[in-house]
């Protein structure tokens, strides 16, 4: 059997050779003059997995180079495809905000079949980061700040990434990132910690990555960031404590990338013997780029400081994974150049990634009902420095992706509005400065339009890995740009591309209609345009809260109360500001459509909740508005009365609801008390009796309560959560 394959592999090795499987480096273009050594390396049996490898040829390559190596072992091929791999989808904080995890887990099947064909397999992803922190470059790649939504996100992207069978051609190991963590940042800095708690760990950080290892990620990388002080990457309590122990996690712990070396920058190894020594003790099986592990590791092994069995432990761990990918069995899992190309970015793909593009975008503000622009337009202007960008429209790390290949809004217009209607297009400038001239050429090209389209926003690296800003404001001069636009009072909607939630205040006093359009992806223009023409209805939901101003970051739905709540306006010895108000320009989950709803009170099934009992909470939604539309029933929770002051909500269940004008219908959701748990101090989840919050509504703060009371015998016991 392929076990045995594994086992019979391992008890041939060499101790060179075993540390050669725990080394992972990036391959090198072809023309790279130092590709030749890579090659080297691998069939010399040092190197056991290698990424950022391009293509199908370069992947086969590689293979054969392992094929040449003493024992031939194969070579985990792992890609970074954050939000696609050719078919690029919204970045994943845009796909968090469409709340629909079948349509998430859709286009992570498309990423895995389209990487699979070019040889790839391992993922780099989900990275599951929970972050409150709109500052941070990386809050584009992750879930948003609610853990729940963020386990849910967790489960649909490894279901997605690894299919039904991880041997298949099209499945691919889901590598959730970035254990620990590492969205906790400090100033918004990148790679940064605060003094974390370990409940902060159990209920904010750690649930997503508990959800990605219970529905069956075969790898996990560990966090660059040290909180606590704690560098991740060497924290045995996390990674064999938790991960191993506690989750029973059995696929390989990555190091990122050459932090195991950084152990020596962060002041907690002398050099990269010791850093190697620390990391693989504490759990690390494999070592990005640091190459620590592969120099190290045999001496540690013959001096006795590291135990062989140990480093077999480690390497059947990668050892399993290469087997159950089926790569013992034909290395390429038939990716050839014909098969990618054959898969790469089809029509089908590319409508997963439109129809994800078209559930992410978030209506934030119509006024006047606005949006969607009527049919009878003859003259738009499309005006803004993202409206043409290919780039910007694809977002950061955006994969084998192809701006040549990429609808920008100028293009998606143009298709949806048909030769009958002419569309200008001014760029007013570049997304970083615009001239007088230009914002006046800008002007112009509106002056005469029937309707305006703005497409404002970030530049694609302006967020990502190392790419934090201490403003939320649109960069350059596009304040300027929009108020000048939107002084002619045309019927007019501005579309913001960014990776992160931006402040936007000036722009929401400003402008009739609002679209987030986040980064959408290839098919992203043409999503854009149809919900602006209305050939579909914007359902996106908020996946962090929008700040007023920078200042109020970070700020989020789950912040606890104080013995001093904030009020509004605010008064003195109150937990608010004394020149801001304290609530969030638009709260979490927040987000409209081209129809209105009302929401019922929530209706319990019983007022008293017992051990191992279910109360249900109905609440009914009524679509009050003259179109057909969707809305998201969220649920939140919140105890009463806890051993630990309780945050003032928690998301806790979703519903997608689609309903005719006129319609009603009754959500159902179910409450348990691992709904309500929450981490005690004596290291254990659990629910403790009291009168519990149930909130509904179609956001965090329009919510309508019911309470029910709590009565175990005693404190039910709950692993799980974290
Ligand atoms: O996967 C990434 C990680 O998210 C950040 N550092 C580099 C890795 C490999 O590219």
């Amino acid at each position: 059997s392929g076990s045995d394959r594994a086992e019979e592999l391992l008890g041939r090795m060499t101790l060179e050779e075993k540390a050669g499987q725990l080394n992972m480096i990036s391959a090198l273009p072809e023309d790279d003059p130092k590709a030749a050594e890579v090659r080297d390396e691998i069939a010399a049996g040092r190197v056991g997995s290698l990424f950022n490898v391009h293509g199908a040829d370069a992947a086969r390559a590689a293979q054969e180079a392992a094929g040449r190596s003493r024992l031939g072992v194969p070579l985990l091929l792992a890609f970074d495809a954050i939000h696609g791999y050719r078919t690029i989808f919204p970045t994943p904080l845009g796909q968090a905000a469409s709340w629909d995890m079948e349509l998430i887990r859709r286009a992570e099947r498309v990423t895995a079949t389209e990487a699979a064909a070019d040889g790839v397999n391992v993922i780099f992803a989900p990275m599951l980061d929970v972050t409150r922190d709109a500052r941070w470059g990386r809050a584009v790649e992750g879930p948003g700040e609610s853990p729940w939504l963020a386990a849910r996100i967790a489960e649909a992207r490894v279901k997605g990434l690894e299919g039904d069978d991880l041997a298949a051609p099209d499945a691919t190991a889901a590598c959730a990132k970035h254990l620990g963590a590492n969205g906790a940042v400090e100033g918004g800095r990148d790679y940064t910690a605060p003094d974390l708690s370990r409940r902060g760990l159990r209920e904010t950080y750690l649930p997503p990555f508990h959800a990605a290892v219970e529905a069956g990620a075969h790898c996990m990388m560990a966090a660059f960031n040290a909180p606590d002080g704690l560098p991740t990457v060497a924290n045995a309590w996390l990674l064999t404590d938790v991960l191993r122990r506690e989750w029973g996690f059995e696929g390989p712990a990555l190091s990122d990338f050459s932090a195991v070396r950084e152990l020596v920058v962060h002041g907690f190894a002398r050099d990269a013997e010791d850093a190697a020594a620390q990391a693989f003790a504490a759990g690390a099986d494999v070592d990005m780029q640091s190459k620590a592990f592969v120099r190290s590791l045999p001496d540690l092994v013959r001096a006795g400081v590291v135990p062989e069995n140990a480093l077999d432990a480690a390497v059947r761990r990668v050892l399993r994974l290469k087997e159950a990918l089926g790569l013992f069995d034909d290395p390429s899992r038939g990716a050839r150049p014909g098969r990618a190309e054959a898969t790469l970015f089809r029509p089908e793909h590319r409508a997963v990634a439109q129809e994800l593009a078209e559930k992410s975008a978030v209506l934030l503000k119509n006024d006047g009902g606005v949006l969607p622009f009527r049919r009878d337009v003859r003259k738009v202007a499309l005006i803004g420095p993202i409206g043409d960008s290919p780039a910007d429209t694809l977002g950061p790390w955006a994969g084998r992706g192809e701006p040549s290949e990429t609808v920008t809004l100028r293009q998606g217009l143009a298709q949806v509005l048909g030769d009958a209607v002419q569309l200008s297009f001014a760029a007013g400038g570049a997304a970083e400065a615009s001239s007088d001239a230009d914002i006046a050429a800008a002007v112009e090209a509106a002056h005469g339009a029937d309707a305006v389209v703005l497409a404002l926003g970030e530049r694609f690296n302006q967020s990502g890995e190392g790419a934090s800003r201490a403003s939320l404001d649109l960069p350059g001069d596009q304040a300027k740009l929009a108020r000048a636009v939107l002084a002619l009072g045309k019927p007019a909607v501005a579309v913001v591309f960014a990776g992160r939630p931006l402040v936007l205040t000036e722009l929401a006093a400003q402008a009739p209609a609002i679209l987030y359009a986040w980064q959408p992806g290839s098919m992203g223009g043409l999503a854009l345009a149809r919900l602006i023409m209305g050939e579909v209805s914007p359902t996106g939901r908020l996946p962090m809260t929008f700040p007023r101003t920078v200042g109020q970051v970070p700020i989020h739905h789950e912040q606890r109360p104080t013995g001093r709540p904030a009020t509004l306006p605010p008064e003195p010895y109150t937990a608010g500001y004394g020149d801001e108000s304290h609530e969030p320009l638009y709260p979490f989950g927040f987000g409209l459509g081209y129809t209105s709803f009302s929401f019922g009170a929530p209706r319990l099934d019983r007022d008293v909740l017992r051990d191992g009992e279910t109360v249900t909470a109905q609440v009914e939604v009524t679509n009050t508005g003259a179109r057909a539309g969707e809305t998201v029933a969220q649920l939140y929770l919140r105890p009463r009365v806890a051993r630990v002051a309780p945050p003032l909500r928690q998301l806790r269940g979703h519903q997608r609801v689609a309903l005719a004008p006129g319609e009603s219908r009754t959500v159902t959701f179910s409450i348990r008390a691992e709904d309500f748990a929450y981490w005690l101090s004596d290291d254990r989840f659990a629910a403790t009796a009291g009168p519990v919050e149930v909130m509904t509504g179609p956001d965090a703060a329009d919510v309508r309560t019911a309470v029910f009371d709590y009565r175990p015998l005693r404190d039910a016991e709950l692993s799980s959560g974290g």
